[in-house]
């Protein structure tokens, strides 16, 4: 694939997903309107959109092929990533102001609506998902892929990552903490979209495995990254503040390794994550080559 064939292709799965997304919301509503609102502006902002395409990205490597099928659960990831992104702008979190180019949402809906629409995303993926898993031609397919978000998005993953990235804020941490600290707050989520993806196309447990690695490994490149932007980037491109690493006191890759160093990670993991793909029986070339796009990317 050339470099603009594949930015084609990135720009189709992008409004195809945002597409998904808007037919996911909640519909009947009545009182409770300024939430329902709430969840739409933070999850219509824009963004990536990565946590989804690479679900459907694993389902294709391992020959899914009823699309349809997948949706909901493609939905549920954004939605969880994005109660993620809600909580961890909230002042007692982050604090920070902006997000996908946007007022945060609590900064334009108040910080009690900024949690509640937090936590009214989280239930509302896992309820999408579960309306998903009931209709699916082989429903454990779906229980597994429920059991992988749940467990990846909570204490043994995204959660317990950003408990331990809040409560050594401001202190020195050794590698291994910051280590557990990317794997959990950042690979978790990128692992969960992989394995649900892998999981919901009939992949056997060893193939769940194996893309499970790739999940952690582009998760730590896609977190140094992250922190490199923070440094590197403006708040424009970024659609988020810089420097807010560097206000909060962080400890990040960069602080502790220098940017060289830290560059240099994002390649290697990002590279050793597509050697595992290329050793699969199966082949995606798309995500093999979004996986490569990451280690330059620039918001
Ligand atoms: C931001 O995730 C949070 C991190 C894990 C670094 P993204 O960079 O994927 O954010 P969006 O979805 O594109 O806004
Ligand atoms: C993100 O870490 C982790 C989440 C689970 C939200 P950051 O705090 O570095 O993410 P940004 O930079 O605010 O997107
Ligand atoms: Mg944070
Ligand atoms: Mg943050
Ligand atoms: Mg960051």
């Amino acid at each position: 694939m050339t470099q603009e064939q594949f930015q084609d292709a990135l720009n189709a799965r992008v409004s195809t997903i945002e597409k998904v997304l808007v037919s996911a919301l909640p519909k009947n509503i009545t009182m409770q309107k300024t939430i329902a609102d709430a969840m739409e502006y933070s999850l219509m902002a824009g963004g990536k959109r990565l946590r989804p395409m690479l679900m459907l990205e694993a389902y294709r490597l391992f020959g899914g092929s009823d699309e349809a099928e997948i949706e909901p659960f493609m939905a549920a990831i954004e939605m969880i990533h994005t109660y993620s992104l809600v909580h961890d702008d909230l002042p007692a979190m982050d604090n920070d102001e902006y997000r996908r180019g946007r007022k945060t949402t609590h900064i334009v809906y108040g910080e009690d609506m900024g949690i509640l629409a937090g936590d009214a995303l989280l239930n509302y993926a896992y309820e999408t998902a579960v309306e998903g898993a009931l209709k699916l031609k082989d429903p454990a397919n779906g229980l597994k892929a429920l059991q992988i978000l749940s467990r990846k998005a909570g204490v043994y993953g995204m959660v317990g990552g950003q408990v331990v990235d809040v409560e050594l804020t401001g202190k020195p941490i050794s590698e291994e903490q910051l280590d557990f600290i990317y794997r959990y707050k950042t690979s978790a989520l990128l692992e969960a979209s992989l394995m649900a993806g892998a999981a919901l196309a009939g992949a056997a447990e060893e193939e769940i495995a194996q893309i499970e690695c790739v999940g952690r490994l582009v998760g730590l490149a896609f977190q140094i990254q992250d922190d490199i932007l923070d440094l590197t980037s403006t708040a424009e491109e970024l659609g988020k503040p810089i420097g807010s690493d560097l206000r909060n006191e962080k400890t990040t890759y960069v602080s502790l390794h220098g940017m060289r160093e830290a560059e240099e990670a994002v390649e290697e993991y990002s590279k050793e994550a597509v050697e595992i793909l290329e050793n699969l029986s199966e082949e995606n070339e798309f995500l093999d080559q979004l996986i490569v796009s990451l280690i330059h990317r620039k918001k």
